[in-house]
């Protein structure tokens, strides 16, 4: 089964550079395909910590093909220093390959982002990631390709940043850009990153036509995804499934299996609906004893119950076939678990996820009660060695989402991962 796409089942954070990590061990190549800085990736590896944003978790295995695909916004500032930091570190970064087809987050967009965050309020992370996507959608954005070729990008490069100054300056009343001092600096950039351009559509093709596996490695997650999330408080990307095929140049029938990864409670950061949110004590526990933290930001992370209708829909929109659930130890101390099956909206019973956030605000979960489990699961290694109950709790989710899990995660270490059923 050579190619398996990853993603997020809930609203990002559900743990997938672990899991990600994790199948990397069996991988040959590990590929970005969407999003930028914005996601935050923790891996523990021996008693290391690394927080990772744009490249794939494949860089801490030796010899694994890592690609940023076509279908990410690129900081090249953030990736040099992300490659230095890993190198300073001692981990190899010269299988990386970043895609020459994708789109660059410049210093504008990054500001452009941060003002309109002020009003629109979505509690973006402030990357630029929106802005980038804006220009790349209307075909006034730049690509890596371009920076490769100075004299033609100068031109368009310049009267780009004249129309952003301009947006700048007499809209937002903000100081706009010198375009010679950012160029400058992009193509000293450019310069560092050079040897890591490549076409990698045409090398993940070559790693899938020679039968090698390949992982598509998601970030953020299913509800923010641009079209099926919940609108507008979402990312500017597909981090859904079928955006592995866009975002890395691969066609949808090379997809052998698609592991959606989702936090056995629910999660969110940034602003909008959140049906199964608790805002009292139950709520802080579970952030705290999840150290619900953002990678990328730091902000603390809006926390509550599992929500089920939210993973039937993820298995829908992006055909999962298996499950990897993960901080299942967070729930170690709770007495009773509560898991929502439906949503009770102007008092009718609603099974499928909502499309209006206006609607999705008005929804009221409809709870199941499961007992806890009140012992410390994080040491155990084979899934029959779970407490019952803690089994019962799995068993109910596959049952719900209709997905069968072939992974549990119990602590954020390698070695804390129970594997059910393969993957490659
Ligand atoms: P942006 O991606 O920075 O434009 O932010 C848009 C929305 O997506 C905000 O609600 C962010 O909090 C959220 N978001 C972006 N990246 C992540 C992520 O990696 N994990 C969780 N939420 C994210």
């Amino acid at each position: 089964m050579p190619a398996v796409v990853l993603v997020g089942a809930q609203w990002g954070d559900e743990g997938k550079g672990k899991i990600t990590d994790f199948l990397a061990e069996d991988a040959d190549c590990v590929v970005r395909y969407q999003g930028g800085s914005n996601a935050g990736h923790t891996v523990e590896l021996a008693n290391e910590k690394f927080m990772l944003h744009l490249i794939p978790s494949g860089i801490l295995h030796a010899e694994k093909l890592c690609v940023i695909g076509n279908g990410v916004v690129v900081d090249l500032g953030k990736v040099i220093d992300e490659i230095e930091g890993l190198q300073r570190r001692g981990i190899d970064t010269s299988n990386l390959r970043i895609s020459s087809r994708a789109s660059v987050v410049m210093p504008y967009h990054k500001k452009i982002d941060e003002i309109e965050d002020r009003t629109k309020k979505i509690g973006t992370t402030k990357r630029g990631i929106g802005p980038t996507y804006a220009d790349k959608i209307s075909r006034v954005g730049f690509r890596i390709c371009d920076l490769l070729h100075e004299e033609s990008f100068q031109k368009k490069f310049a009267e780009e940043v004249e129309c952003k100054n301009r947006l700048l300056e007499a809209v937002y009343g903000e100081p706009g850009f010198d375009a010679k001092e950012m160029q400058e600096q992009l193509m000293a950039q450019i310069g560092i990153l050079k040897k890591y351009i490549a076409d990698t559509a045409y090398l993940v093709h070559n790693s899938l036509r020679a039968g090698k596996n390949v992982l598509f490695e998601g970030a953020q997650g299913t509800l923010l995804d641009i079209d099926h999330g919940t609108y507008p408080y979402v990312t500017s990307s597909y981090p859904t499934a079928g955006g592995a095929c866009i975002g890395s140049g691969i066609g949808p029938t090379e997809i052998g299996k698609v592991i959606g990864v989702a936090k056995a409670y629910t999660t969110r950061v940034g602003e909008g609906p959140f049906p199964t949110e608790l805002v009292d004590a139950t709520g802080e526990l579970l952030r705290e004893r999840g150290a619900e933290f953002g990678t990328t930001t730091g902000r603390p992370r809006r926390c509550g119950w599992l929500d089920a209708v939210i993973l039937r829909y993820a298995a829908r929109i992006n055909g999962l076939t298996d499950l990897a659930i993960t901080k299942l130890d967070v729930l170690d101390n709770f007495a009773t678990l509560k898991i929502c099956v439906a949503y009770r909206y102007q008092g009718e019973l609603v099974y499928e996820f909502p499309d209006n956030i206006h609607v999705l605000e008005g929804c009221v979960p409809e709870y199941i009660e499961m007992p806890g489990w009140n012992q410390d699961i994080s040491q155990i290694t084979e899934y029959g060695d779970l407490p019952l109950e803690a089994q019962a709790y799995i068993a109910k989710i596959e049952e719900l989402s209709g997905v069968k899990h072939s992974m549990v995660a119990v602590g954020p270490k390698r070695s804390q991962t129970i594997v059910s059923n393969r993957l490659f």
